[in-house]
Formats: structure tokens, C-alpha cells, sequence
């Protein structure tokens, strides 16, 4: 990395995953591109994404269902624009990736589709149960085959450069070295903060380092309270959260309370393909109602199709000695994907001058309050793709002089211990929230740190000092929004009510508005 500091770039991508890949990718191969990523191919979300994309290319689907669908689940509050543009493009997602070589499932009739929650009808191209791993490793092919494109491995994003309200380089530190790249655009793609839970899909590195970067740097942030949890994630022997696809629930997985009894229906018309935010929800209502575990059992449908439609959920429970053909499998919600993050326009704009951001760092107001699955992917390639167009048309002139957020470097000096941080934030803006609770955590979060706790400048320092920035945030943003919808949910509020039919919105020095 060292040939890299103090280098010129003409576009800046922060964050490896599909959205940062698909927008290198779509770039003008003309553009000298850094493509900074801060840990393995594999630490991605997009790599652990299992379900897949959701593409309305069925014979019985439409972009209106989708669109629908998209509309329902947000709960009031999508921007519909974004929705259009999504489901609208989702088949040129689907041949851009099939372009680069993906073959999705399919049979002599052609793509086979599965369903997830909220669906109304199967909607989902998949390969197996790894297709963010199918995805990645295409992508990453492509890549390297491009000479445009510059990997800067193992590097962490510290802050964003500006000038003259423009952004125009970033700082990153490898090695324990600060180095500052220059460049024309600068991309965030660094996905979001489900690392700041405790219980969580995402690796504990997805801490929304960009989200943080971006706030600094002065740009609106929007829907920060939003946290999506997936239902059934299974805890590992060794103590980590696997994520057990809803797909599994798409082809006829049921939910058991402790009574071996189904039980959503009695929450939910669409049953265990309710909504994500229902499931979730109901789940810890039937774990507190009869105090023992929740189960997922998919035993019905047998060894040989579950070994190979699941195979990688399969190895990973056998590993755990759980058999999907003879068990039932103990599940529990876990943060999975954060709808907040940097607000942009239908082409991953920002307020600031050629700062961008797409994939789950971006809000573009797509998922309202509560994604529908398998949007996710979708979303990546879409508006990563919709960024580089934007970036190819409309090239930004680039600056000469930057400097870095007046909250910069300089000022990561304390922030509460991480693990301490993410059992708290766990606890007041989990699944279930409650005024008395979330004011506890801003009370803890404004706290003067203990300098028995300080750390010294490090990329833990940093990642630290953001997870404690963006949880304030999140805390603060779900104060804010009295009423429940989608995945805020509060027990002192929890009707949905038109005067909050808005989005957050949350900006450097200045309070949290509608
Ligand atoms: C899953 O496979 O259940 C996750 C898919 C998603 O998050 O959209």
C-alpha cells in the first residue's frame, strides 16, 4: 500500500461488497479506480448473504408486485421512486451479473425461484444457499481481470477529505499508517452496522465505518433506527450467530414454540412468511410467553433434498450436530441488515459534492421501515450501478486542496468498551424498545468515557470510536420516532401514527429532525 499513499485517484470506492464491486465494475474502464477494502472477500455481508435476489422474472410476477410488495413492507414510509427504480431494473441487475458468468438454479424451464418473507409470490434467483458467495467471488473475478481497477487490501477508512464543500480524497490507515488518497468521486460502500449488536448475521467488522466517516464529514444521514432482525439465526457451539435463511421457511420450514406448537399464524396472516420484523417479534413474545425456546423444523421435506438445496446451512448445523432431516433447530432474531445510513438521491448522490454511497451504507429510502428480503443484493447492484452511470456522465471536476472533518483524527481519544457497547445496545434498541430503556443507553453513551478504557489510536481505536458515534445515532434517532412501524418497535408507543410517516434525519451539530 505504501505506492498508495498520496496517490491520485480519479474515483475512490470504500467497501468491497456487491455494491462497491458492481459499481467499479460499471465505472468507464478509462477511470483510474482505488477499490479500498478493509478485511477478506469473505467478511463481507454480501459473501454471507444466503438467500438471494429478489428479481420479479417469474411468468406469474410482475415490477408491479414487486414494487407492491417493496411498498407494503416498508410500512408507509418507502420513498416510492427508489422502490420504482429497484424493482423496475431489477432484470438488467440480473443480466449484468448473468453477463459476468452467473448461472442461478434453474431447471429445464429455466430460473427456479424461491419465496421468502413478504413475498406474494416466489420471486427469488438464488444459487443454493450461498448466493452472496456465489455473487462475490463472480464479482471479484472480474475485478482482477480489470487493470482500471486498484485493490487496497486490509485498509480501514479513518475519515473523509473535503474541500470547499466537496469531497475529495479519504484518509485510511494500513499497517498502522495513515495514508491520504485524493480523488475525484469518492464511494462509500461500506455496508451497515448490525456489527453494533451483540447478536448478530454480520461479521462484527460491518460497524458502519463509512456511515461514521460520512457524519463527520458533514453529510445527512437518514432512518438510522431502522435495524432489521432476521428470525431464525442459530447460536454455534463456538459462540457465533449463523444465519438460517428464510428461504428455508420459503419452501416449508414452520416455526415451534417450547410446546412443540405453531404458533404464527396467531400473529400474522402470512404465517412464518410474514414480514421479518413480525416474525421477530413474535418469536421473542412466544420465547417470553412459555420461557423456553423457539424452533425451526424443516424435517418433512428429508435428507436428500435438504442436504443439497441447503447444503451450506446443512454442514454448518451438522457441524453443530443438529440434522435438518431429524432435528428441530433452536432459533433465536439477530441483527441482520440496518436500513439507515447515508442519505441519496436515485443516482447514490449525497449532499456533499461527489460523495456518493450505495448498498446497505446508502439510504435511499428504498426499504422504508423494514426491507423485504432479498432486496438487498438487488439494491447493490442497481444503484452501484446507478452511481458509476452517474460518475461516467457527470465526471466531477476534481480539487486540489482537502482537509479532513473538524471532528477528525485528532479527537478519537475515549468511547466505552465495544463489547460492553454491544450487549447495551442489544438490550435498549433491539428487537423490542421502550423509552425508559433507550434513554438509559443515551444517558450510558453521554457518559464521560473512563480512561482506564481508552485505547490508543489503532483501527480498533477508530472502528470503536464509530460504533460508539453511530450508536448514539441510532439510539437517539429511535427516541426520536414515538410510534412503532416496520422494525421500530416500541412498547410506550406502539401504534403507527401519521405524524411520523417521515424519515430521521441526522446531520453533524444539529439535532435530530423529520
Ligand atoms: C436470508 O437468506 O434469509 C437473508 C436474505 C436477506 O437478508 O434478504
Amino acid at each position: 500500500l505504501q505506492e498508495a499513499a498520496g496517490k491520485q485517484y480519479d474515483v475512490l470506492i470504500v467497501g468491497a461488497g456487491v455494491a462497491g464491486m458492481a459499481t467499479a465494475l460499471s465505472l468507464d474502464p478509462k477511470l483510474r479506480v482505488g477499490l479500498i477494502s478493509k478485511g477478506q472477500l469473505s467478511d463481507s455481508s454480501t459473501y454471507k448473504a444466503q438467500g438471494g435476489m429478489a428479481v420479479a422474472v417469474g411468468q406469474d410476477d410482475s415490477i408491479e408486485a414487486h414494487r407492491e410488495d417493496t411498498l407494503r413492507v416498508g410500512q408507509g414510509i418507502c420513498y416510492e421512486e427508489s422502490v420504482q427504480v429497484l424493482v423496475s431494473e431489477g432484470s438488467v441487475a440480473l443480466r449484468f451479473l448473468e453477463s459476468l458468468g452467473a448461472r442461478f438454479c434453474h431447471n429445464k424451464d429455466g430460473l427456479v425461484l424461491t419465496r421468502e418473507g413478504g413475498h406474494s409470490r416466489n420471486r427469488v434467483v438464488h444459487y443454493y444457499d450461498y448466493s452472496g458467495k456465489y455473487i462475490a467471488e463472480i464479482l471479484y473475478g472480474e475485478v482482477v481481470k480489470h487493470p482500471n481497477i486498484e485493490q487496497i487490501e486490509n485498509a480501514f477508512l479513518v475519515d473523509l477529505l473535503t474541500a470547499q464543500d466537496s469531497c475529495c480524497g479519504c484518509m485510511i490507515e494500513q499497517n498502522r499508517r495513515l495514508f491520504t488518497l485524493s480523488a475525484a468521486a469518492v464511494v462509500v460502500a461500506t455496508g451497515g452496522y448490525s456489527g453494533l449488536f451483540g447478536r448478530s448475521t454480520n461479521a462484527v467488522s460491518s460497524c458502519g465505518d463509512g456511515i461514521a466517516a460520512a457524519y463527520r464529514a458533514g453529510v445527512v444521514l437518514a432512518d438510522m433506527e431502522f435495524v432489521q432482525f432476521h428470525p431464525t439465526t442459530f447460536a454455534t457451539s463456538a459462540g457465533n450467530v449463523f444465519l438460517l435463511t428464510e428461504a428455508l421457511r420459503g419452501e416449508g420450514a414452520v416455526l415451534l414454540n417450547a410446546a412443540r406448537e405453531r404458533f404464527m399464524q396467531n400473529y400474522h396472516y402470512q404465517g412464518e412468511l410474514a414480514p421479518r420484523d413480525e416474525v421477530s417479534r413474535a418469536v421473542l413474545r412466544e420465547v417470553n410467553r412459555l420461557c423456553g425456546p423457539v424452533f425451526l423444523d424443516i424435517r418433512h421435506l428429508g435428507k436428500g433434498y435438504l442436504a443439497d438445496r441447503f447444503r451450506q446451512v446443512y454442514s454448518e448445523l451438522a457441524h453443530n450436530n443438529y440434522f435438518l432431516e431429524q432435528d428441530i433447530i433452536p432459533i433465536a432474531p439477530a441483527a441482520h441488515y440496518t436500513i439507515g445510513g447515508i442519505k441519496t438521491d436515485l443516482w447514490g448522490r449525497s449532499n456533499i459534492a461527489s460523495l456518493y454511497a450505495c448498498g446497505e451504507a446508502a439510504a435511499t429510502g428504498v426499504h422504508g421501515a423494514n426491507r423485504l428480503a432479498s432486496n438487498s443484493l438487488l439494491e447493490g447492484v442497481v444503484f452501484g450501478r446507478r452511481v458509476a452511470l452517474s460518475i461516467n456522465q457527470d465526471f466531477p471536476k476534481p480539487r486540489s486542496i482537502c482537509h479532513l472533518p473538524s471532528d477528525g483524527t485528532e479527537t478519537v481519544l475515549g468511547y466505552p468498551d465495544a463489547k460492553l457497547l454491544r450487549s447495551k445496545l442489544d438490550q435498549a434498541a433491539g428487537v423490542i424498545r421502550c423509552q425508559e430503556d433507550l434513554a438509559a443507553m443515551a444517558d450510558w453513551l453521554s457518559e464521560p468515557v473512563d480512561a482506564a478504557d481508552t485505547k490508543t489510536t489503532s483501527t480498533n481505536a477508530y472502528s470503536a470510536y464509530n460504533e460508539y458515534q453511530l450508536a448514539k445515532l441510532v439510539v437517539e434517532a429511535a427516541l426520536f420516532r414515538q410510534e412503532s412501524r416496520g422494525t421500530h418497535y416500541r412498547t410506550d408507543f406502539p401504534e403507527t401514527s401519521t405524524e411520523f410517516q417521515k424519515h430521521t434525519l441526522q446531520q453533524w451539530g444539529r439535532k435530530v429532525v423529520m
